[in-house]
């Protein structure tokens, strides 16, 4: 029995060093035992990891080594065996979604990216005096190990305060310049509450979104576990209560208030979508694929949802309809670089059927939850136009059910400003199994796209 003892929860440096020279060595996952500190390695007779002689060649594929470093910060005792399981039979099987292992750590990694969202949305400071004058202070919970992996997320978007987040297993403290890190605490180690909350109210209030008015939806992404660490809480009721009407004058006054950095607004926004549990689509899928492209641009293109190769790349058309997408708008004069690319809906939705993940079409429910982020989007990019690739594409652009035959190739005004346009998606000439009328219709698709483009004038 081989017994690896690493250096800490979240030691994924570690476990990557001595799962590389194990797998090298040959040695079967069944005969490694890993565990964190070294307590109980007696129990077990600690063989070092040995170099081999002669090492076996190891090519590990880049997704692999990434979900390796999400799945290490998770809570599971069994994490880095599992790992090293599919590690020492063949890393490559990570590209089998049906694989039972791979899907148990895809969901580990969905876990845990979850808790680093919920660790950036529910962290609440709370002022207290020092002799160098205000520090803030936070008390934070985790499920996972996620405390290190979040540090640079709050250095950067907390730079010129003084902070300490404390959490059970470690402090984090920012002097301003020096992340330092010190041991776990308690939540009576925090400050209870203070004026600064009136901040964080007022901030609330202001960036409360009654878009995104779902109240179940609401209390499963914000646990009654962190309530009792987050102020405004006390204001949900009233903000529900006045949501409709302050819906409309919020989107008209998000743009003048992100002010001249659309591009950081458009990254913050990215971030929180990373996160998305709008809908049930993200429970499956392996990530949220966010729109791309300049956000300076005239022109924004709506797809329908990711595809397989979409949800693994996590960016948008990338796979067969993407080619076809690139072909069409290349022959219309179009420069991909040139537009921003997005989905009506921004999860992959799929039925497995034996290893493949077969296209599953959004209902009204997942299209209507993913209008949040779409209109975002638009918010920001602020396009003089929309092209709409399908119906389920024109149906979020225009709110309501059409059809491509009764909408297509004409210039139609957008209520919330700007034009839109209507033409097919580009996996409809995929499935075309007749060449020549394919053919028809690429060269009326593209026909469409230049339509779109001359109507920018
Ligand atoms: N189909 C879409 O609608 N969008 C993509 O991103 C890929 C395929």
């Amino acid at each position: 029995m081989r017994v690896v003892s690493l250096a800490a929860e979240d030691d994924f440096d570690g476990w990557r060093d001595a799962a590389r020279a194990l797998a090298q060595a040959g040695v079967p996952a069944s005969e490694v035992v890993w565990q964190v500190g070294d307590a109980p390695a007696d129990l077990f007779g600690d063989e070092a990891v040995l170099a081999p002689a002669a090492p076996r060649p190891l090519k590990v594929p880049r997704a692999f080594v990434d979900l390796a470093q999400t799945v290490v910060l998770h809570a599971d005792p069994e994490r880095f065996a599992l790992l090293y399981a599919l590690l020492a039979s063949d890393p490559h099987r990570i590209d089998d979604q049906a694989d039972p292992l791979v899907r148990r750590l895809e969901g580990m990694a969905r876990e845990v990216r979850r808790d680093i969202h919920k660790m950036r949305a529910f962290v609440r400071f709370r002022e207290v005096q020092d002799d160098a004058g205000a520090r803030y202070v936070a008390w934070f919970e985790p499920i996972h190990h996620i405390v290190r992996a979040n540090a640079r997320f709050f250095v950067e978007r907390f730079a010129n305060m003084r902070w300490s987040i404390l959490t059970p297993a470690v402090s984090l403290h920012w002097d301003g310049a020096t992340l330092s890190e010190g041991p776990g605490a308690s939540r009576a180690d925090a400050p209870g509450d203070d004026p600064v909350e009136d901040v964080w109210k007022t901030y609330y209030a202001s960036i409360f979104n009654p878009a995104r008015l779902k109240t179940g939806a609401m209390l499963k992404e914000m646990p009654r576990k962190y309530w009792k660490n987050m102020p405004e809480t006390a204001l949900v009721k009233e903000l529900v209560a006045s949501a409709r009407q302050r819906e409309t004058a919020m989107v008209a006054k998000a743009r003048t208030e992100i002010g001249g950095n659309i591009e950081a607004a458009w990254q913050a926004l990215r971030d929180e979508a990373a996160g998305c549990t709008r809908c049930h689509l993200y429970k499956h899928a392996t990530q949220t694929v966010f729109g791309e492209g300049p956000v300076d641009v005239r022109m924004m293109f709506v797809g329908e949802q990711p595809g397989d190769q979409e949800d693994l790349a996590g960016r948008p058309f990338v796979g067969p309809a993407g080619q076809m997408f690139d072909k069409a708008i290349g022959a219309a004069g179009i420069d991909r670089e040139t537009v921003y690319v997005t989905n009506a809906v921004k999860h992959f939705k799929f039925e497995p059927r034996g290893k493949r993940r077969i296209h599953a079409k959004p209902d009204a429910g997942e299209i209507e939850a993913c209008r949040w982020w779409y209109a975002q989007e638009r918010l920001l990019v602020k396009p003089a136009m929309t092209v709409a690739l399908g119906a389920t594409a024109a149906r979020q652009m225009l709110g309501k059910v059409v059809t491509i035959s009764g909408t297509r190739g004409r210039a139609i005004e957008l209520a919330e400003g700007g034009l839109g346009w209507v033409t097919i998606h580009p996996s409809f000439l995929l499935r075309m199994p007749d060449k020549s009328r394919a053919e028809d219709e690429f060269a009326a698709f593209v026909e469409d796209l230049r339509g779109a483009t001359k109507a920018l004038g």
